[in-house]
């Protein structure tokens, strides 16, 4: 599919990722971008229209689809890392429920919302924002770790579903990416406008998977090895 004249709505569109996702699909001519959003008044970028939804709650993801019918593209984007590990955190149990009810439940509640939506308009197109860490798991972000890869398995079983009524669906995978969420982390990291340019094109030239950084790459490249990354360095964060 095409960005130019379709018709995109992001989930968490108000800061980091999201908002690129919202310029970029503005400069690549969008017809129109639903920026959804907890609080509607914090979309402030000019020719986003702002929709109230915090995606653990299915009857907002409904609200949305019924407000929202000439969608063709669906950005799941919006996620919460809790920083917690398995066995070293208190609350772990707690971070791992909240993570998987925005990172997991939360684009299977939209997908559910507006698989009818992007059927009546054609097919178009579904992009869910993964990670690098749906392959690898460090202690300080283990609980997230597990929900992005949960939601790698939803991707997939996703695009399974909605092939018959002609969805592509795009998983995007990235290493640290310069957002809030990353704001802790030393090194480098990739540029939120530039995956968002990458994830993108990759849907416009109908791919299934978009690794937008060396560390995506290296990681499923280095699944299939004796030594997978995920098996080794588990002190590192
Ligand atoms: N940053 C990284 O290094 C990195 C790397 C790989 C993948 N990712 C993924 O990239 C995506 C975007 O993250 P980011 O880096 O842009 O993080 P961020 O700067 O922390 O932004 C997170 C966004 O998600 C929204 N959000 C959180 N919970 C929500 C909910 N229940 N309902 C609706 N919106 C909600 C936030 O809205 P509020 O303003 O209301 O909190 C915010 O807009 C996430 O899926 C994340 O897991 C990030």
């Amino acid at each position: 599919m095409q960005i130019k004249d379709s018709v995109v709505f992001i989930t968490g569109a108000n800061r980091g990722l999201g908002l690129a996702f919202a310029k970029a699909a503005l400069a690549a001519g969008a017809r129109k971008v639903y920026g959804g959003a907890r609080d509607p008044k914090s979309i402030t970028l000019p020719g986003v229209t702002p929709v109230a939804l915090d995606v653990t709650q299915p009857a907002q993801a409904e609200a949305a689809a019924r407000a929202c019918g000439d969608v063709t593209l669906l950005i799941n984007n919006a996620g919460i890392s809790r920083g917690s590990s398995f066995l070293g955190s208190p609350d772990a149990v707690a971070a791992a429920r909240a993570e998987l009810e925005t990172n997991f439940f939360g684009p299977w509640a939209l997908a559910q919302a507006f698989a009818p939506v992007l059927a009546a308009n054609g097919g178009g197109g579904m992009i869910n924002v993964l990670s690098a860490l749906s392959w690898t798991t460090f202690p300080s972000v283990a609980t997230y770790s597990a929900t992005k890869s949960a939601a790698w398995s939803l991707s997939n079983g996703l695009r399974n579903e909605l092939a018959a009524q002609g969805t592509q669906v795009t998983s995007l995978h990235v290493g640290y990416m310069d957002t809030d969420m990353a704001a802790h982390a030393e090194g480098d990291k990739a540029s939120p406008d530039d995956v968002a340019r990458q994830a993108l094109a990759g849907v416009e030239a109908g791919q299934p998977e978009v690794l937008a950084d060396e560390v995506s790459r290296q990681l499923k490249q280095g699944l299939s090895s004796p030594t997978p990354p995920y098996a080794g360095s588990p002190q590192a964060a």
